[in-house]
C-alpha cells in the first residue's frame, strides 16, 4: 500500500509520508516553513495548520479530518489554555493518517497585545533569518562545571540541532539573570542569514517568548515608509511614514550631495537626521501596535544609492558624478546598534544590494517584488521620481538604467504645479469641441461640472495641479487638439476659445478660473516633454539592448505610479505601447520587496544573484540616447507607433503647427539634461 499523499497550501508542495508522521515533520521535509517556537512541546501554538476537506481532483486527493490523528493530550491542553480556533490543529502534535490537503494559515496570532493588523493581502512564504527556540536547561551542578551559557548552547544543540553558535557579547553579562528569572526555561533568538554561516545567539528571554518583530523600510528621498512585521506570523501589524528630514539640507538628491561636498559636517548631519526619523517611525509603529521596540530583532532597509549611503554613514560624494562609484554595491549585513537604531541590542540589519551608482537598493527591492527575472515575458518596471529607475527583462536577460526625468513629474518646474495635497487638481478632462475643461481636486469626490462641487471645494480652494494631473492635462490637451504632436499650443484656437490666451510669444491654456487662475503655459508642456522624453529614451535604450520592439507588461512603482492613469501616460508617450490591461500601478513595491527580504532569506539570495546578473546601462554613454530623446519629444512619439493604445484611444491625426506660431521658446528647443538626479 502506498503512503498517504499530503499537499501543503498555499505553497503547493506535496509528498508521500508514512502514517503516523507528525504534520510538522512532513512540512519540514518538504521545505514548507511552519513556525515552531517551543520545539513541539505543544505550548507556543505557532505551528497551527488547518485541514482542507473535500475532493481535490487535480491532485488526486480526498482530504478529510478523518485522515489526521484525533486530538491528543498536548492539543487538548493548549486548546483549553489558549484560543485554538475551530478546525485548527497543532502540526507538532498531530499525525498523518491518510491523504491530506493542509493549509498553513497566515493569521496565527498568539500575541494578544497586537490590536490591529495592516495587511496588503499578498502572501509571502516565510523563511526568516530569525527564529525563536524555547529550551529547558539543566540546573547547575557542582559536579558538572559547565557554565550556564554553555548549557544553553548544549540544550540548543540537543533540541534544535543548532551547533557552532556565536553569542553576542551583551548576553554574556545577562545570561545568568535571565536563566534564573525563567526558572531554567528560556527562549533563544537565533539569527542566521546565510545557510552556510554560523548561527548567532542575539537575544535570550526568560520563559516562553512567543513574538519577535522585524522592520521593513524604504528610505525615499522625499518620504520614508516603514512596516512593522511579525516575524513569527508574517503579518504586517503597523505601518507608518514620514517625510525625509534631509529635505531641509536639499530638496533633491543632487543638492544633498552638494551639501555634503560644501559642508564638513554635512554627511554627519544628514545621517543623524535620517536615523532620528527612523527611530521616530519605530516608536510610532510600536506604539500603534502595542509592540515593544526591544522585540524588534531583524530589519531590512532599501533606498536609492544616495539615501543608502547617507543612512549607512557613507559619504555620497562619489555618487555625484561619473563614474558614480558606490562605496559598496553588494548587500550589507550589520548591527542595528551600529546605525544608532533604538531596537533590541542584538538586532541585525540587512540592506539590499544596489544595482548601479544611480539604480539603488530600492530598485532592487522593486525588482524583487515584481520579478521580471522570474518570468518568460518581457516586463518593464518603472519607478518614477526625480530620477526614473528602469528595469526591463525576463528570466532570460534583465537590463537596468536610470533616466534623468527631473522634478517635472512631481509638479515642480510647472508654473501651477504643486505636491499632491487637498485642493490640488488630480483629474482633468477637456471637451474636444468646446475646449472646456472639467477637473477633480484632491479632497472632493465630484467633478467640477457636477452639482455640489462648488460648495464642497469652497474651503479647500483649487490650488494647483499635482504631478499625476499634469500628465493628464497635457495628454488631454493633445487629444483635444490644443497642442500639436510637437507639443506646441495652437494659437489659432484663441479665435475659437477664450481659454487659449496669448502669453508673450507663445500661448497658454487656462485650466481653471477661480480665486486663483491656473494656466498651462507652453513652458509647462515643454518641461513635461523633456521629462517624458528622458524616461522614454532610457526605456528605448533598454529595449534596444534586448533587441525587442515591444514589452509584454509594464509595472509602475512608487507614489507617482499609483495616481497616474496608465492610458494618459501612454498617450503622452512616457511608456512604450502595450496592452493597457497589462499596465499596472504596483504602489510601494520597494517597501514590499523589503518585506519579502525580511520574511524570507531565500529572497535575499535571489535578489543578490539577480542584481549580479542585471546588465547595467549608463544612458549618458549610449550614442543612441540623443536620437531616442529627440523622437520621444513628440507626442506620443515621432518614430514609434502605438497600435495597442490606438485600439482604445483615438489619437489625433499627425499635424504640424508652425514654429512661428509657437514662438521661440516652444520652437523645438531640445536639450539633454546632464544632471543625473
Ligand atoms: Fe509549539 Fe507546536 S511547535 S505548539
Amino acid at each position: 500500500m502506498t503512503d498517504p499523499l499530503v499537499l501543503f497550501m498555499p505553497s503547493g508542495k506535496r509528498g508521500r509520508f508514512a502514517k503516523g508522521t507528525p504534520i510538522l515533520d512532513a512540512a519540514r521535509e518538504l521545505g514548507v516553513y511552519v513556525e515552531s517556537v517551543c520545539g513541539g512541546r505543544g505550548i507556543c501554538g505557532r505551528c497551527q495548520v488547518e485541514v482542507q476537506e473535500g475532493q481535490f481532483a487535480k491532485h488526486g486527493i480526498t482530504s478529510s479530518n478523518e485522515h489526521i490523528s484525533a486530538f491528543g493530550a498536548k492539543e487538548t491542553r493548549y486548546a483549553e489554555k489558549r484560543d485554538l480556533k475551530d478546525g485548527r490543529r497543532l502540526s507538532c502534535s498531530s499525525t498523518i493518517e491518510g491523504d491530506l490537503v493542509i493549509d498553513i494559515p497566515q493569521d496565527v496570532q498568539v500575541n494578544a497585545q497586537v490590536v490591529r493588523k495592516v495587511d496588503d493581502g499578498r502572501f509571502i512564504e516565510r523563511n526568516p533569518a530569525l527564529t525563536l527556540c524555547y529550551v529547558e536547561i539543566e540546573e547547575p551542578d557542582m559536579h558538572k562545571p559547565l557554565g550556564d551559557l554553555d548549557r544553553v548552547k548544549q540544550a540548543l544543540e540537543d533540541d534544535w540541532g543548532i551547533t557552532d553558535l556565536i553569542v553576542d557579547h551583551h548576553l554574556l553579562t545577562e545570561v545568568q539573570g535571565i536563566l534564573r528569572k525563567g526558572d531554567w526555561k528560556v527562549t533563544a533568538a537565533i539569527h542566521r542569514d546565510l545557510e552556510t554561516s554560523r548561527p548567532s545567539l542575539i537575544g535570550l528571554y526568560p520563559g516562553l517568548k512567543n513574538e519577535a518583530y522585524g522592520i521593513a523600510c524604504d528610505i525615499g528621498s522625499t518620504t520614508i515608509a516603514m512596516h512593522l512585521v511579525s516575524l513569527l506570523s508574517g503579518l504586517t501589524i503597523a505601518s507608518s511614514g514620514t517625510s525625509n528630514p534631509q529635505i531641509r539640507f536639499g530638496e533633491d538628491l543632487m543638492s544633498r550631495v552638494s551639501y555634503v561636498m560644501m559642508n564638513p559636517d554635512g554627511r554627519e548631519g544628514m545621517t543623524v537626521a535620517v536615523r532620528e526619523a527612523l527611530n521616530g517611525l519605530i516608536a510610532n509603529v510600536c506604539e500603534e501596535s502595542g509592540a515593544d521596540v526591544h522585540d524588534i530583532l531583524d530589519m531590512v532597509f532599501v533606498g536609492n544609492p544616495i539615501m543608502h549611503h547617507l543612512f549607512l554613514g557613507i559619504d555620497p560624494t562619489e555618487l555625484g558624478g561619473a563614474p558614480f562609484a558606490l562605496a559598496v554595491s553588494g548587500c550589507v549585513h550589520t548591527w542595528a546598534s551600529e546605525l544608532d537604531l533604538e531596537v533590541s541590542e542584538g538586532a541585525r540589519v540587512y540592506v539590499l544590494p544596489c544595482i548601479a551608482g544611480h539604480v539603488g537598493a530600492d530598485a532592487a527591492a522593486v525588482t524583487l517584488c515584481e520579478g521580471p527575472h522570474r518570468q518568460d515575458k518581457k516586463m518593464l518596471v518603472v519607478d518614477v521620481g526625480t530620477n526614473a529607475e528602469i528595469v526591463l527583462g525576463s528570466s532570460e536577460r534583465t537590463v537596468a538604467a536610470s533616466s534623468p526625468t527631473g522634478p517635472a513629474f512631481e509638479g515642480a518646474e510647472i508654473s501651477c504645479g504643486q505636491r499632491a495635497a487637498p485642493g490640488a487638481i488630480e483629474r482633468v478632462r477637456i471637451d474636444p469641441v468646446t475646449l472646456e475643461p472639467k477637473v477633480r481636486i484632491i479632497g472632493v469626490e465630484k467633478w467640477s461640472d457636477e452639482e455640489g462641487f462648488e460648495e464642497k471645494s469652497e474651503k479647500l480652494g483649487v490650488t494647483g495641479v499635482c504631478g499625476s494631473a499634469i500628465i493628464e492635462v497635457v495628454a488631454e490637451m493633445f487629444l483635444a487638439g490644443i497642442i500639436s504632436e510637437d507639443g506646441v499650443i495652437d494659437g489659432t484656437l484663441a479665435a475659437k476659445s477664450d481659454r487659449i490666451i496669448e502669453d508673450g510669444r507663445t500661448f497658454s491654456y487656462v485650466l481653471w478660473r477661480g480665486k486663483q487662475e491656473l494656466t498651462i503655459k507652453q513652458t509647462d508642456v515643454r518641461a513635461i516633454q523633456l521629462a517624458k522624453a528622458a524616461l522614454y529614451a532610457g526605456i528605448k535604450l533598454l529595449m534596444d539592448k534586448l533587441e525587442i520592439t515591444e514589452v509584454d507588461s509594464i509595472s509602475f512603482a512608487g507614489a507617482f505610479g499609483t495616481f497616474i492613469d496608465p492610458k494618459y501616460a501612454m498617450v503622452l508617450g512616457l511608456i512604450p505601447d502595450c496592452d493597457l490591461e497589462n499596465v499596472k500601478a504596483v504602489g510601494n513595491a520597494a517597501g514590499y520587496g523589503a518585506k519579502m527580504a525580511l520574511l524570507n532569506r531565500d529572497y535575499r539570495r535571489e535578489i543578490e544573484q539577480t542584481v549580479r546578473n542585471i546588465e547595467k546601462i549608463e544612458t549618458a554613454l549610449e550614442p543612441d540616447f540623443q536620437d531616442h530623446f529627440v523622437n520621444a519629444m513628440a507626442l506620443p512619439n515621432k518614430s514609434d507607433a502605438f497600435p495597442q493604445l490606438s485600439k482604445v484611444v483615438t489619437l489625433p491625426e499627425k499635424q504640424q503647427v508652425s514654429d512661428a506660431n509657437a514662438g521661440n521658446e516652444a520652437g523645438g528647443r531640445r536639450r539633454r539634461r546632464r544632471s543625473r538626479v
